[in-house]
């Protein structure tokens, strides 16, 4: 048994004790009631119970949490699908899913939300040239799987949202992020 402390969506939780062999999975959804984080494969491949890691550096990123012990989360800071929504209003991201219908069932949503909104916040601090929007989403997405919709939808929704405020996320044509060109003079605009 181990005494478990963590953050989980800006609130701390613990000290629990918890069995060394519990996944984080069951922690989070038998333990503590937080059921958005789904379980599908058990076994790393569907990503469907991802959570995001933020890192002290303000980096983040995601993890599967059906194959790793909740003992392994100790004294980490991490986000969950139920932590997206402040005060019941989505994020542009969760109201991007719905207008494109991203999802049916809805099994594998928490992990594209949870990996998306990590993508968004890395463009936000490092943005990349339109031409590579494309490639990049795919990378971010790739390893996410969805047995409903077919994928396409979900990466629309995350174009989306970046080109609806392409000065935060992509690099203007001067190379610098939030620049725009500047309009030519005396030729075509
Ligand atoms: S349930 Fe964890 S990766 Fe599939
Ligand atoms: S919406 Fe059903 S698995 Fe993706």
């Amino acid at each position: 048994m181990t005494a478990l402390s963590l953050t989980i969506n800006g609130r701390a939780h613990g000290p629990i004790e918890v069995r060394d062999d519990l996944s984080m999975n069951d922690f989070l959804r038998e333990v503590l009631g937080m059921t958005g984080t789904k379980f599908g494969c058990g076994a790393a491949q569907c990503l469907s119970c991802v959570v995001i890691i933020d890192e002290p550096d303000g980096t983040s990123y995601t993890n599967p949490t059906c194959v790793v012990p909740a003992v392994n989360f100790n004294g980490r800071r991490i986000r969950t699908v139920e932590g997206h929504a402040a005060g019941g209003t989505l994020t542009p991201l969760q109201t991007a899913f719905i207008e494109h219908f991203s999802f049916q069932c809805g099994y594998c949503t928490a992990g594209f939300l949870n990996e998306g909104q990590v993508l968004l916040e890395r463009l936000a601090a490092n943005p990349i040239p339109r031409a590579a929007l494309e490639q990049t989403i795919l990378e971010a997405l790739d390893g996410h799987l969805c047995r409903c919709t077919g994928y396409v939808r979900y990466h629309q929704a995350v174009r989306d949202v970046i080109l609806a405020d392409t000065a935060r996320y992509l690099q203007s044509e001067t190379g610098k992020a939030g620049e725009t060109a500047p309009p030519l003079k005396g030729g075509r605009q």
